[in-house]
């Protein structure tokens, strides 16, 4: 394996137009669940179902955002952001999932939408964040192919609504996730063990994506329509030829699976054969659906995966520690290079027209404020590694555009509640205190000066 000691000093310069975010996700952090017609998700769900989340956290009140945007955009403001990425809430707009458009769902997005703009702050939308109405679940969910018919009708009435402000749409964030953690492992909501419906559900994602292209630019007129891939920075556990092959496949499963057919290549072959039989049939059409043009892509990375031969299940691949790396509190190892490594890598074998880190950043125990500050060094360095690994890709002629440090401010994180805390803001869930962190103080440094100052430069005001 590839020396993983060699961290290149912090810093780096970016170009002038380079656009800085932070990100979030509707269920995470709105709360308000059952407010204003909202109708239930598969989160709702699966977190009030006994013991599928840590303590039995659910997001019936998280950040309570729904209620306190207005307070969350002059913390934004004052982080220095130009941009801000967040998600729809598909049940806020369709209770039912189909038919039935509540338009006080749409009318907090109307309000969200105006307020970022009047604040200067881009906003960019993700129409999923994994919060699929509890109906359209019930149906078959995505594994089912009229989920896709669903998500184009949902993405027609919001770009309808939004789409003379919004400019910048996600369609899809992490299918990986929403299909194998969602329908194969069951960690995620709605929680289901089954190959063969989460490489349906892949099939459902990706040609729920491609139809929702044309229908986001016929709505918004200049759109720039793209989609986010969690991505894995994949290393082989040796330089042996079985613990390349597996690496490959690995590759295959996490990035080429959802690369391939988006940009123009359909599912690669090698991963078709196999999954043999667990894979239904492809649809007539659907390669060229999800090969529709889009104008960038995003970028998730969190950490690497070292992986070897391991004779067991269908990938025959075995995860193994990552040499000499420092974890997070959730255990993922700190790599910065993997996201040069997989930067370079995406640049080199697609046609990408731009990229964007559209989510990176890290969970540490942060002590609760005192005297004001949260001191949290650890993910202050994180931050640093990683952005000058960014600048040094920028360097390497890769159109990287963007980054969104995620997350904004600590929530709801999925199946681990409220135990990992990941944001620029410290969230005290029980008075709603916001807190900006130290992390928050130096990455607002670092947006005004346009490179990756040094773990020290923290300014409070
Ligand atoms: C990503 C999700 C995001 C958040 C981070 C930590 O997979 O997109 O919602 O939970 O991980």
């Amino acid at each position: 394996m590839a020396q993983h000691g060699d961290h290149p000093t912090v810093g780096g310069v970016f170009p002038a137009a380079f656009l800085w975010g932070a990100a979030t996700a509707a269920y995470q952090i709105e709360g308000a669940v059952r407010e204003d017609g909202r109708g239930e998700s598969i989160w709702d769900r699966f977190s009030h179902t006994p013991g599928k989340t840590h303590k039995g956290d659910t997001g019936d009140i998280a950040c309570d955002h729904y209620h306190r945007w207005p307070e969350d955009i002059r913390l934004m403001r004052e982080l220095n952001l130009k941009a801000y990425r967040f998600s729809i809430a598909w049940p806020r707009i369709l209770p039912r999932g189909r038919g039935g458009v509540n338009e006080r769902g749409l009318a907090f997005y109307d309000r969200l939408v105006d307020g970022l703009l009047a604040a200067d702050i881009t906003p960019w939308v993700t129409l999923y964040h994994w919060d699929l109405p509890q109906p359209l679940e019930d149906a078959g969910g995505w594994p089912n192919r009229s989920t896709a018919d669903a998500f184009v009708e949902y993405v027609n009435i919001v770009s309808r609504r939004l789409g003379d402000r919004v400019k910048n749409w996600i369609t899809l964030n992490e299918p990986w996730c929403v299909a194998f953690l969602g329908y194969l492992t069951g960690e995620h909501a709605p929680g289901r063990r089954d190959l063969r419906a989460a490489l349906a559900a892949t099939r459902t994602l990706l040609a729920a994506h491609g139809r929702a292209v044309p229908v986001l630019r016929a709505n918004s007129a200049g759109a720039r329509v793209g989609i986010t891939l969690n991505l894995a920075a994949v290393y082989p556990a040796s330089d042996s030829p079985v613990d390349r092959e597996a690496a490959h496949r690995y590759d295959g499963f996490f990035n080429r699976w959802f690369l391939d057919p988006l940009y123009g290549r359909g599912y690669p072959a090698d991963m078709v054969a196999l999954y043999g039989d667990n894979l239904p049939p492809v649809p007539a059409g659907d390669i060229e659906v999800a090969a529709a043009p889009i104008d960038f892509l995003g970028v998730n990375y969190y950490s690497p995966s070292a992986v070897r031969h391991e004779p067991s299940g269908p990938l025959q691949v075995g995860v193994v520690p990552f040499p000499d790396a420092e974890v997070t509190a959730m255990g993922w190892p700190v790599y910065p290079r993997g996201l040069f490594d997989l930067l370079l890598r995406l640049h080199r074998d697609y046609p990408i027209g731009a990229l964007y880190i559209t989510e990176n950043g890290a969970a540490y125990d942060d002590p609760p404020p005192a005297n004001g500050r949260v001191p949290d060094p650890r993910r202050i360095a994180y931050y640093a590694g990683h952005l000058t690994e960014a600048a040094r890709a920028i360097a390497e002629g890769v159109p990287l555009h963007g980054y969104f440090a995620w997350s904004l401010m600590d929530n709801f994180e999925w199946a681990h509640g409220y135990s990992k805390r990941f944001g620029l803001v410290y969230v005290d869930y029980p008075t709603q205190q916001r807190t900006i962190k130290d992390s928050g103080y130096w990455y607002r440094e670092v947006i005004a000066a346009g490179r990756v100052l040094s773990p020290e430069a923290v300014v409070r005001s």
